[in-house]
């Protein structure tokens, strides 16, 4: 597979069925057709999708999140639900004002037979690059414990654990391990 094929571009509302069945094979969390249908309603500039000529071949959805909302994630409260869509548009000022902002990722999947070619990690440098865009400090997503792969390819790129949050899945009981990973270190020194 090259990388050169492959285009990322946003989610639409016609690569959502395509989107189902990657999430279908690979036994992510469940999100279903509504939730990415309200990613796109919201214009959600990190709801993205790999694909080769018109083959969606992976996804992922991210949000930018504000300092609060991020508050809400790291807390232990039973009933944390997902923050609201708030999609912050570019400031253009000086670095002085522009706000400060996380970013989080919520689901990230690759085509079985496309799987540890290096699309995942396109994918992931094309959201980041995009989060940067947004001047997001941060990147934080939550991966089940035993998701072996997972958790290598998130190290590989640069993401480091950060703690395990316990219970946190269900169908089966599992901790989640929440990892960080740091961007544009250089404005917050
Ligand atoms: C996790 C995932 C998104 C990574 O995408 P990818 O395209 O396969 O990954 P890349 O080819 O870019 O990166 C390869 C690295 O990922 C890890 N990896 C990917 N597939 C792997 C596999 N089958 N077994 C072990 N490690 C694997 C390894 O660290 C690998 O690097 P290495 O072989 O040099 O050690 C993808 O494998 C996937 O969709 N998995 C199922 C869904 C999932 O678990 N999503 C994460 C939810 S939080």
């Amino acid at each position: 597979m090259n990388k050169d094929n492959i285009k990322i571009v946003r989610m639409q509302l016609h690569d959502i069925i395509s989107t189902l069945a990657i999430l279908e094979v690979t036994g992510l969390e469940s999100w279903k057709y509504a939730d990415f249908q309200l990613e796109i309603q919201h214009n959600n500039p990190l709801a993205l999708v790999g694909k080769i000529n018109t083959t969606v071949i992976g996804f992922c959805i991210a949000r930018l999140i504000t300092p609060l909302s991020l508050i809400s994630f790291i807390s232990h409260s039973p009933n944390y639900n997902l923050p609201s869509p708030s999609f912050p548009k570019i400031k253009t000022t000086g670095n002085n004002e522009k706000s400060i902002t996380e970013c989080e990722i919520y689901n990230i999947g690759i085509k079985r037979e496309f799987q540890n070619k290096g699309a995942g990690t396109y994918l992931l440098n094309q959201l980041i690059s995009i989060a940067n865009g947004y001047d997001a400090k941060s990147i934080w997503l939550e991966v089940r414990s035993s998701n072996k792969q997972a958790i290598r390819f998130y190290q590989k790129n640069d993401f480091k654990e950060i703690y395990e949050r316990k219970d946190f899945y269900s169908k089966p009981l599992e901790n989640a391990v929440v990892m960080k990973r740091n961007l544009q270190p250089q404005f917050y020194s």
